[in-house]
């Protein structure tokens, strides 16, 4: 729970820039080690501020980080009309079959066109925008790098570099042609170095270890729900609350795809506007109905849920497991199959899952805003953005927990965290305000959970 996202990527560049101190000893007169460039910095830049000479937007106009790299309606409402997310409503090149303005202002939805780009009118899916935090952990199968909702997001092997160049091509484009070189340009292969190296530093670098000591009786039993192979039974295929099947039951198996009946769900919200939204057919051309699991720390904070945004509360998508579309689905099937019953939890359980999501997603932003802080004491210039996104992660602890009614005295210590983090951002006493804040945070902490 402390390790640190750039220890681990300092430490391999400091290995290279070792590694050619050692070559160049046996000149008589060593030179020093060229500056390595640090990766992660550059990502960063890239992901924020390169367009690929196409239509203004960057990777950071659907990944905010405001929004915990993801996008929500209620971000959207913030921005102004000639933000480059808004391109289809302000270039005419992109008014048709590039996005649907409505769908984007009201569900937060994406356009995409995962099985090709051949009928562009009627051959796409509309998409939320995941969270790219964690990825480190979620990715990884036996079958292969699993990115997107789906796994098949993106052309060639699936990888987080083979993604960003799909990115590229999907949301970058001056015109729905799509020509490599007229309507953007691709990225080279040190930026997709450079992306991938920023994304897999983004928040948790490791699997949690459950049962947690939690102090909330509610969330205590709600963990014991979804570690229940017979009763909540999400471990199987969320391992430890993370993306990867339980190897108990799966092996080694990783990240791992299932058709849990999504799209069955009656009354989804972009249906109910009347505008186009075709079945997705999930994982492959065409489809075999398929998404692979999310990790489940991050969800609490970043809803909607589900692929296509349909479920707009944790709760409501801990509630899903028990209705028809679940329980019909081929994942449903694979339970009855296997434990002689599918998903059934009564509303007090439902409540207690959604609370055990809760609090370990407050746990995480907590840690997280811990990380972020200590960076911001080592690094002056950067400090700036660092604690703008250690208020963003404070923020969204008071938010899971508050608005589960949970840990009001926590809530009150993380208010005073918020509080303090903006006065070291305002430059009041910077050091003392955010060793403060780190205080104030642990006391958080011990909130929720038995000293660790
Ligand atoms: C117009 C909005 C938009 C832009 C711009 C955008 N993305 Fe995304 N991103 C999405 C959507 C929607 C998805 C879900 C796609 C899917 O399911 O295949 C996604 C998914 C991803 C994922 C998969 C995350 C996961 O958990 O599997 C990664 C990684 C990613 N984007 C990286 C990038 C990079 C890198 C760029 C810039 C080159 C970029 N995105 C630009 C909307 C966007
Ligand atoms: C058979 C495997 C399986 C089981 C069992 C399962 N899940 Fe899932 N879960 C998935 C898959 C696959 C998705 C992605 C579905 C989609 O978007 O279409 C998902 C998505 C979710 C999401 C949405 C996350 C997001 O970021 O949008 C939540 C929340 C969730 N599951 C919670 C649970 C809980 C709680 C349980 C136990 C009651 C559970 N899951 C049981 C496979 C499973």
């Amino acid at each position: 729970m402390t390790m640190k996202p750039r220890g681990k990527i300092r430490s391999v560049i400091a290995g290279v820039g070792v590694a050619g101190w050692i070559v160049s000893t046996a000149c008589p007169r060593p030179e020093p080690p060229p500056p390595v460039t640090d990766p992660v910095a550059e990502g960063e830049r890239i992901f924020f501020n390169e367009m690929f000479n196409g239509n203004g937007r960057t990777c950071g106009t659907c990944h905010r980080t405001e929004d915990n790299f993801g996008l929500t309606p209620a971000f959207i409402a913030t921005l102004p009309p000639d933000d480059p997310l808004f391109v289809a409503e302000t270039n005419p090149n992109l008014a048709q079959n590039f996005e649907n303005p409505r769908l984007m202002r009201e569900f937060g939805l994406i356009l995409e066109n995962q099985d090709g780009f051949d009928d562009l009118a009627n051959n796409f899916n509309m998409r939320g925008v995941p969270h790219t935090l964690a990825q480190g952990t979620s990715i990884a199968s036996a079958a292969g790098p699993r990115t997107g909702w789906s796994g098949d997001g993106a052309p060639g092997d699936g990888s987080l570099r083979a993604f960003s160049t799909g990115a590229v091509i999907q949301h970058f484009p001056l015109t729905t042609n799509r020509v490599a070189g007229v309507d953007f340009r691709l990225p080279t292969d040190e930026e997709l170095d450079a992306l991938e190296a920023f994304m897999l530093s983004l928040g948790r670098q490791e699997d949690l270890d459950l049962p947690l000591p939690l102090k909330g009786v509610v969330a205590a039993r709600g963990q014991e729900i979804f570690l229940d192979n017979t009763l909540g039974k999400c471990n199987a295929c969320h391992f430890n609350a993370g993306a990867n099947g339980d190897p108990n039951i799966f092996g080694d198996a990783g990240n791992l795809n299932f058709d849990t009946g999504v799209e069955d769900l009656p009354d989804q919200p972009a249906d109910l506007t009347g505008e186009l939204v075709p079945p997705d057919d999930g994982f492959g051309i065409p489809g075999d109905g398929t998404f692979n699991t999310p990790p489940l720390v991050e969800a609490a904070d970043t809803g909607p849920f589900f692929h296509n945004n349909s479920v707009e509360t944790i709760e409501g998508s801990v509630a899903f497991y028990n209705g028809d579309a679940f329980n019909n689905s081929p994942a449903g099937q694979l339970l009855v199959g296997a434990t002689g019953s599918g998903i059934n939890l009564d509303a007090t359980q439902v409540v207690e899952v959604a609370a055990f999501l809760r609090v370990i997603n407050a746990l995480e932003n907590i840690r997280e805003t811990v990380d972020l802080l200590e960076r911001s004491q080592e690094s002056g210039a950067n400090a700036g953005s660092l604690l703008a996104r250690a208020l963003e992660e404070t923020g969204d602890a008071v938010f899971v927990l508050a608005g589960g009614g949970l840990h009001p005295r926590a809530v009150a210590h993380l208010e005073r965290a918020k509080a303090l983090i903006e006065r070291a951002a305002a430059g009041h006493d910077y050091q003392n305000a955010v060793e403060q804040a780190m205080a104030a945070l642990d006391r958080a902490r011990e909130e929720l959970v038995e000293g660790q």
